[in-house]
């Protein structure tokens, strides 16, 4: 057991980050079972959850969307949100049902409420009858874990708060064959106050530049169009391994891959240098799309957020971006109800958004996190309030977001189409600046960057058809 701990997952220290090397373990041991893995986080959990789809692959399990017919069942979870903790438990209530019909059934949670050490408590109280918890830091032993249950229903937890290693090797199931994730650190330094992250991810890690190129290179090779470089922080990817080589140079390097198309989230304003726009700017293939949260645009709340800039300075930045890329597109995330947060400081976002015409943004009302340090700040904003707020936000950003689409009405935009859209007969794919477009055009066109004449625009997408 290794259960995590609160007071251990804040530390950090300045010892060196080891790289481990995976090794599959227990392949092709079970016959006609199936897994059921729901991911509930970001893009990162999304990338954690093809590689324990692998790991559970190479064992011989196969995947079912449908959990009535699973042998195990593995959620994937968030901590971002009290939202995120109540549809996980949720699950799990209907997961026991299912347990109580079916003996054998593993169950399972991965991800990063597997790194609270609230939850390792209440599942330690009320849900003993679970199978195992495997924390961010121990996805290698997913297999361990999974072998384990099978010779014994009794449950275990592998969640260690630590500052965390990297694993190089791990398996990987892509869900898409166009487009792919590649982690290029892991963890979190910044330490904003109302975030949980640093604490469920350990510390800021990047991988060694040339395994992220090998990994790029292997996906061009199989014909991959795209990759998203991924990270909490990437604008400061490099800064831990002590070999000055940055953000910069690995998108100069990324780009000397000749994949198509790079993209990288989440940039922190903080990190952003004049090197790194200019070279978005010079590479084709580095694309004109930017997420660049904000969180909001009132200096007192971005400083008791602990973000380390001003509004000033946002809005300096993002200035110089939109000038120095040509057709940039730019997105944020914004908080709205910080402990305190009063009409004129809510204002100043508005305000904000109003400079800055978002192509879009994701916007949240503030959720208390245990251990954070704004999880003991007094609040007097009533919820009311602040579900008040967050409507006008939205309807302020769904009015840029239209605005921004209807610039590309009747133009010509390259499109890399994935694959069918959900409407009737279209496919989809995303623009060059990250717009979702459904569009007429024939199937072997999937996988291919093609000319699309925008033909008709909504808030979230614009309607296309394939031009020759
Ligand atoms: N590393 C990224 C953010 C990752 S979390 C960055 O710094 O920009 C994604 C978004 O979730 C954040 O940008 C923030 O807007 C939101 N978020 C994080 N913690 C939150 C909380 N406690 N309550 C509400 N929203 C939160
Ligand atoms: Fe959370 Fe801030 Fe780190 Fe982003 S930069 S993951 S918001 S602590
Ligand atoms: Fe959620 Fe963890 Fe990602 S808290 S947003 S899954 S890093």
């Amino acid at each position: 057991m290794n259960i995590p701990n609160l007071k251990e997952a804040k530390k950090r220290t300045n010892k060196e980050v080891e790289t481990n090397y995976y090794e599959s373990k227990y392949q092709n041991i079970v016959n006609n079972k199936k897994y059921f893995l729901k991911t509930y986080g970001c893009q990162m959990n999304e990338h954690d959850s093809e590689n324990m789809k692998a790991i559970l692959e190479e064992m011989g399990f196969e995947e079912t969307e449908n959990m009535e017919n699973a042998d195990l069942v593995l959620l994937n979870t968030c901590s971002i949100r009290e939202n995120a903790h109540n549809k996980v438990f949720g699950m799990l209530g209907r997961a026991k049902h299912l347990k109580s019909t079916k003996i054998d059934l593993i169950v399972g949670i991965a991800g990063c409420m597997a790194q609270e050490e609230v939850v390792a408590q209440e599942i330690l109280k009320k849900y003993k009858w679970m199978d195992f918890v495997l924390g961010t830091h121990n996805i290698e032993q997913l297999s361990e874990l999974v072998y384990a249950s099978l010779k014994k229903h009794e449950l275990k937890i592998e969640a260690q708060s630590c500052e965390g290693k990297v694993i190089e090797g791990l398996p990987t199931t892509r869900n898409s064959k166009v487009k792919a994730f590649v982690n290029i650190m892991y963890g979190c330094d910044k330490f904003c106050t109302y975030c949980i992250v640093p604490y469920t991810r350990g510390k800021q890690r990047s991988r060694k530049p040339n395994d992220i190129i090998k990994e790029v290179e292997q996906l061009v090779k199989e014909g991959y169009q795209e990759v998203t470089l991924l990270g909490q922080n990437v604008n400061a990817y490099g800064k831990d391994l002590n070999i000055n080589y940055t953000m910069t140079d690995l998108l100069v390097d990324v780009a000397k891959t000749n994949i198509n198309r790079i993209r990288f989230v989440t940039s922190h304003p903080w990190d952003f240098t004049d090197d790194m726009i200019e070279t978005i700017a010079k590479y084709e293939n580095i694309m004109p799309s930017i997420h660049l949260p904000v969180q909001s645009g009132n200096n007192e709340i971005l400083k008791l957020m602990g973000r380390r800039y001003t509004k000033e300075e946002y809005l300096t930045l993002f200035n110089k971006i939109k000038r120095k890329i040509p057709n940039v597109s730019i997105t944020t995330d914004i908080i709205v109800g910080f402990p305190n947060e009063n009409e004129e400081q809510f204002n100043d976002t508005l305000d904000l958004v109003n400079k800055c015409k978002f192509d879009l943004a994701f916007t949240f009302i503030f959720s208390k996190r245990v251990g954070t340090p704004a999880e003991k700040m007094q609040d007097t904003i009533s919820i009311k309030e602040k579900e008040k707020r967050l409507y006008k936000l939205n309807e302020l950003i769904n009015k840029y977001a239209l605005e921004n689409n209807k610039k590309l009405l009747n133009k010509t935009v390259k499109v890399l189409v994935e694959g069918p859209s959900d409407k009737n007969d279209m496919l989809m794919g995303y623009t060059d600046t990250n717009k979702l477009v459904n569009l007429k055009g024939p199937n072997d066109i999937i996988g291919q960057i093609v000319d699309v004449k925008i033909t008709n625009i909504k808030t979230w997408s614009l309607d296309g058809e394939y031009v020759k």
